[in-house]
């Protein structure tokens, strides 16, 4: 029995032992934990995995103060999330390898001095929709380490957000400790006018590629604001109360991306060599693109005009430039073409040399007149548009002429339709034909009219109104110039 027993014990043992060891290995760490994080605030209140800290969302209302950040040291984090909290006070970081911080939506109204000296390797610190305003957000706030290079720089830092926060105006030092920026959002800002100080601040950053300031309610752009920038690419203005394209603008020779959508622009034409994309959308002034209005654009690739509900009519020439020998023209090599829901009646085929050519092109949703002007659309537009994607014509429709409204062209081109013109004058074809019977009754009326009144005329029935019938006046000539008198002279 005792044989028996201490076996079956072992055997059990031996099994425990065994799915035991399997539980360890199998629970064992995949990276090189530190066993007391989760022992550290920051992992209790956050997610913490890899290389990420994710702590959005939890309703964190104080900031993690140094020690915490400290504890974290053997996470190694690169990311840390703490977006959509409620901290108001943002500060010192403990020296952390972090990339990129979010603080994004977390009512942020203040930063202390010098709060992320130690991140040394972050590259994005997103501080969009907060509270921050001019008074309070410091140049100090940013400041990094000595260096005998550079004023205490955050050498790493390459995208700063301050989207959505109460900024009037910069601090002309605020980005003295970011030498490096190359993207700087101030969108959502009230900064109204660019004053001063704020122009000084963006000129101290010479590497800025992109710029953000939609949504700003600016309505000039200064001269000098975009001298500094030189190598600024993306520019997004949008939004605004612009009233016509900055002159200012031609100060920015490498710019490739330019957003003007929802400014009131009325005309202006930028000259902008290396620009590929423009947004011209939704600008609730613009009627018409005259004639060379963007033919500075060389290397245009991209086209977007739409939403433009005034606009009535853009020339043919738009787009194109002289040649230097003046006897032609040239054109951008237009890819992507967007034109719809604008008030277009038509567009010429010379507004473009090959639309065979394009990648991408959308012009539905405009009140388009459908005469022989519009022809080349049904006949050339729409195949190359339906080779693209099937059925993406389905909305150029026809507006006029009245006997046309509401056919597609697409079924204009399936029924080879060929259309009368519409001439000149404004005159629809359609109304031709009353016209001509109206013509056809009053001359078939007027015919015995006139006659009538003639008969009653020669016989002298208008006599009272004075007119002599033709007896009278025949007699007087007979009365005083005989013709074989006169002859005999
Ligand atoms: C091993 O892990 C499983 C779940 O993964 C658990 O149900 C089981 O109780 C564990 N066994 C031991 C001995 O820890
Ligand atoms: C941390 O705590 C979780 C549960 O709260 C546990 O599953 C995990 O093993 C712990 N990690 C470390 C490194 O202690
Ligand atoms: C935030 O900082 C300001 C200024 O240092 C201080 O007056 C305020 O009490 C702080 N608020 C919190 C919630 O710590
Ligand atoms: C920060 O978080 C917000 C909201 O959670 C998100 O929209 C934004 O893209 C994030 N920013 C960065 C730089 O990842
Ligand atoms: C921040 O630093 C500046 C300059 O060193 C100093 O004048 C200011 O008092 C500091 N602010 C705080 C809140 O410590
Ligand atoms: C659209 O164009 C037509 C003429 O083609 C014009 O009568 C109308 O007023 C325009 N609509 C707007 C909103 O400008
Ligand atoms: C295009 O429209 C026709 C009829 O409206 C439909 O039968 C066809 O499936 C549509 N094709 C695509 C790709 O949506």
């Amino acid at each position: 029995m005792d044989g028996r027993l201490i076996s079956w014990l072992a055997c059990v043992l031996s099994v425990i032992v065994v799915s035991s060891a399997e539980n360890a290995t199998t629970v064992a760490p995949p990276t090189t934990l530190n066993p007391a994080l989760n022992e550290t605030g920051i992992c209790r209140k956050c997610n913490c995995q890899d290389n990420k800290v994710d702590c959005f969302d939890q309703s964190i209302s104080e900031f993690f103060s140094l020690q915490e950040w400290n504890d974290l040291k053997g996470l190694k984090p690169t990311v840390v999330d703490l977006s959509e909290n409620l901290i108001t006070n943002v500060t010192v970081i403990g020296d952390l390898p972090i990339q990129v911080l979010n603080l994004s939506r977390c009512s942020i109204e203040f930063i202390e001095n010098a709060s992320f000296r130690d991140l040394q390797e972050m590259t994005t610190l997103d501080l969009s929709h907060n509270k921050l305003t001019s008074d309070r957000l410091s140049p100090h706030a940013f400041e990094g380490r000595f260096s005998p290079e550079e004023y205490e720089p955050l050498a790493a830092m390459r995208k700063l957000s301050l989207a959505h926060n109460e900024l009037h105006s910069l601090h002309q030092d605020l980005f003295e400790h970011l030498p490096e920026l190359t993207e700087l959002d101030l969108s959502g800002n009230p900064l109204a006018t660019i004053d001063h100080v704020t122009l000084i601040a963006i000129s101290s950053l010479p590497m800025l590629k992109v710029l953000r300031m939609r949504s700003c309610q600016l309505t000039e752009i200064p001269d000098k604001f975009l001298h500094t920038p030189r190598y600024l690419e993306r520019l997004d203005i949008s939004d605004n109360q612009l009233t016509a394209v900055p002159q200012e603008l031609e100060e920015t020779k490498n710019l490739l991306y330019l957003n003007l959508n929802q400014n009131p622009i009325v005309n202006g034409s930028p000259r902008l060599r290396k620009l590929q994309e423009l947004h011209m959308c939704n600008m609730r002034e613009l009627r018409s693109i005259e004639s060379g209005a963007l033919a500075g654009l060389e290397n245009l690739q991209r086209l977007h005009v739409s939403f433009n509900h005034k606009l009535t009519f853009i020339d043919p020439r738009a787009l194109a430039r002289p040649d230097d020998i003046g006897e032609t023209y040239d054109w951008p090599t237009v890819k992507e073409l967007y034109l719809q829901s604008n008030n277009l009646s038509e567009l010429d085929a010379r507004f473009l040399p090959r639309w065979d050519l394009l990648e991408a092109v959308d012009v539905s949703n405009n009140p388009f007149l459908c005469d022989c002007s519009t022809q080349w659309m049904v006949d050339v537009l729409v195949p190359v548009i339906e080779a693209k994607h099937a059925n993406a014509t389905a909305n150029m429709v026809c507006n006029e002429p009245i006997e046309m409204r509401g056919y597609t062209m697409k079924h204009l081109n399936d029924i080879h339709r060929t259309m009368r013109c519409v001439d000149k004058y404004g005159h629809r074809p359609e109304k031709d034909g009353a016209m001509l019977l109206g013509t056809l009754i009053g001359v078939l009326l007027a015919v015995p009219i006139m006659l009538t009144l003639m008969l009653l005329w020669r016989h002298g029935y208008f006599g009272w109104l004075g007119l002599r019938g033709p007896v009278d006046v025949s007699r007087a000539f007979y009365k005083r110039a005989p013709a074989d008198e006169s002859f005999n002279i």
